[in-house]
């Protein structure tokens, strides 16, 4: 099998990360099965978590935001789960990107992480993932609107070379860009 296509395979069936401390995750393409851990992921998130992942305060997923996140199609939206081992497989970390409908060859990503798994390094592994997806996939920008408190996110992301810019709807919001070759 060619390194491409390995590398697809990996893709897809996902991969094993050990933490510092033994854990072990796993990180694997979110599933059409993953609805409710996704639900009980996003509803578990802190109310700073979730303002600064969805940029307003909401209480709990809506029906249809719910079904927005969960029903991809691993082509234009693609996402992945982050998950403990173990049947129950519950899910603690969330990323992802989207194409731009109005810009052929850019895609939007996001990202969230646990709160009691934060700071651990699976942001910036996370965000690293993304960006190598990405590049495979023949993106050639991928780029996100980060409020400007999120200060961990801003970091990482700087760590990664990604370039942080004015946004044009405000001081409250940074443009993060970057251009994939
Ligand atoms: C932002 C987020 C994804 C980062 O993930 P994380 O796993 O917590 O981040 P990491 O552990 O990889 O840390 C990344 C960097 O943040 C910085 N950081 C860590 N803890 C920090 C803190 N308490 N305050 C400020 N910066 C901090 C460090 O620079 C760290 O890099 P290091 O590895 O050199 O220490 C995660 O905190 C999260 O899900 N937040 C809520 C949702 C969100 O903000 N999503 C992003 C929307 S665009």
């Amino acid at each position: 099998m060619s390194a491409a296509a390995l590398a697809l395979r990996g893709a897809a069936t996902g991969e094993r990360w050990t933490l510092a401390g033994g854990h072990v995750l796993h990180l694997r393409p979110l599933a059409p099965g993953d609805a409710a851990a996704e639900q009980v992921f996003f509803n578990g998130l802190s109310l700073d978590s979730r303002v600064l992942r969805f940029h307003f305060g909401l209480r709990e997923l809506s029906p249809s935001l719910l079904k927005l996140l969960t029903e991809v199609d691993q082509r234009l939206h693609r996402a992945w789960v982050l998950v403990l081992p173990g049947p129950e497989g519950a899910i603690v970390a969330d990323a992802r990107f989207v194409a731009d409908p109005a810009r052929t060859g850019a895609a939007e990503f996001a990202l969230a992480v646990a709160d009691a798994w934060q700071g651990r390094g699976l942001g910036r592994r996370l965000m690293a993932h993304l960006i190598t997806e990405a590049r495979r996939q023949g993106l050639r920008e991928l780029s996100g609107d980060v409020l400007a408190d999120n200060r961990r996110m801003l970091a990482l992301l700087r760590d990664l070379g990604v370039r942080l810019l004015g946004h044009p709807d405000g001081p409250q919001l940074i443009r993060a860009e970057m251009t994939l070759n």
